[in-house]
């Protein structure tokens, strides 16, 4: 199958996302022609050493680059500063020069960590992101957001830092538990509920046999990227429009937090239930058609998805203390909740002052349907 090959146009910071089979397989020949000398530093966590590490390094080695590997715990736990100093003082230990390249190779957290990382080491270093989960493919690795949690939050210490290239090999994707599967599919669909209502429409047809069809789910990963990628360039340090790549975000981070980042509710999963929650708020605001809500519930549904705070296992906290958590959300500006909300699908737009006793009204409903 070809390669797609996605342009993220940023000027001097400009690179291409790669996207298609084996392309771990050809990683060697695809970074060569960015290293200034035949060395690389590659950082991943154990998981995905254990499945696709030793191909990568035979790659890279094939091509006659000498490889380095730092293998950090997997786990969001590892995204913190103990972690973080590990990594920066690795890559010092190896003498990884300004002109060097670090290849963060994993999910979110590697790619947040080891980007973080790039950014700050020797005031910046080229890194290359190789993507092993679909949240990361569509999402985390494309967009230049880097940086770790602290005890304050998440992501609250970072940078801006494009990576030079990115490498989504969609075989890596058949390893992944169906769960984590179907979590970074939540990202995918945000994105036809966002600007793009046929590539929904597709979605509807195509998601239930993504999975299996390469050819389906290369063109979902790609149209994904050229999604974010357009974003991306025209609002890179989210000034406006880069607002809307949080659809369902503020609902998320306040069932996270309420869950404790637990496995009750991996991130993606809030995401699609936070999407469903965003368009039902849509529709009690008078901004879009009932059948919005409905069709977004009934696709996720579809796809065996959590689409609701009934499918969240254990207790919640009640609405006004769901409410309050998201007050305290980043995305908060002066105090008010700031939402994304939908005229309709494929439509989206950012709220600055959505009613609190609207949003406590709509999650007290949401909490009734769990008894
Ligand atoms: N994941 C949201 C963003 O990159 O802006």
């Amino acid at each position: 199958m070809a390669l797609d090959v996605v342009p993220v146009a940023l000027g001097a910071r400009s690179y291409e996302v790669r996207v298609g089979p084996g392309l771990i397989d050809r990683a060697g020949a695809e970074i060569a022609p960015l290293l200034a000398r035949r060395r690389a530093a590659v950082v991943t966590d154990d998981a995905v050493a254990a499945l696709h590490l030793p191909r990568l390094v035979a790659a890279l080695e094939a091509e006659g680059i000498t490889v380095a590997t730092l293998s950090l715990p997997a786990g969001e736990a590892t995204k913190g500063w103990p972690q973080f100093t590990r990594c920066v003082e690795w890559l010092l230990d190896q003498k990884i020069e300004r002109r060097d390249i670090v290849i963060a190779f994993g999910g979110g957290v590697i790619g947040d960590l080891v980007g973080f990382a790039a950014a700050v080491l020797r005031r910046g270093v080229r890194f290359v992101q190789i993507p092993t989960t679909l949240l990361a493919q569509v999402d985390s690795s494309v967009g230049g957001k880097t940086g770790i949690n602290t005890t304050q939050g998440k992501n609250l210490v970072g940078a801006f830092h494009q990576p030079s290239l990115v490498l989504a090999d969609i075989s890596v994707l058949n390893s992944l538990p169906r769960r984590d599967f179907l979590a970074g599919y939540g990202e995918v669909v945000k994105y036809g509920l966002l600007g793009d209502a046929a590539f929904f429409d597709w979605l509807e047809a195509a998601g239930p046999t993504l999975a299996i069809r390469s050819d389906d789910l290369q063109h979902a990963v790609r149209r994904s990227v050229e999604m974010k990628a357009g974003i991306v360039e025209r609002d890179e340090t989210e000034e406006g429009e880069r607002a809307l790549l949080n659809l369902g975000h503020t609902f998320c981070h306040a069932l996270e937090k309420a869950t404790g980042y637990s496995d009750r509710l991996l991130h993606g999963e809030g995401v699609a239930i936070g999407c469903a929650l965003a368009f039902e708020l849509s529709q009690r605001l008078g901004l879009c058609a009932q059948e919005a809500p409905s069709r977004v519930r009934a696709h996720l549904r579809s796809m065996g998805m959590k689409v609701d705070l009934a499918d969240i296992p254990g207790d919640l906290p009640a609405a006004q203390d769901l409410l309050r958590l998201m007050g305290q959300d980043k995305k908060v500006v002066d105090g008010r909740l700031r939402f994304i909300l939908a005229r309709g699908i494929g439509s989206a737009f950012v709220a600055e002052d959505v009613p609190p006793d609207l949003v406590g009204r709509l999650l007290e409903d949401a909490l009734a349907r769990r008894r």
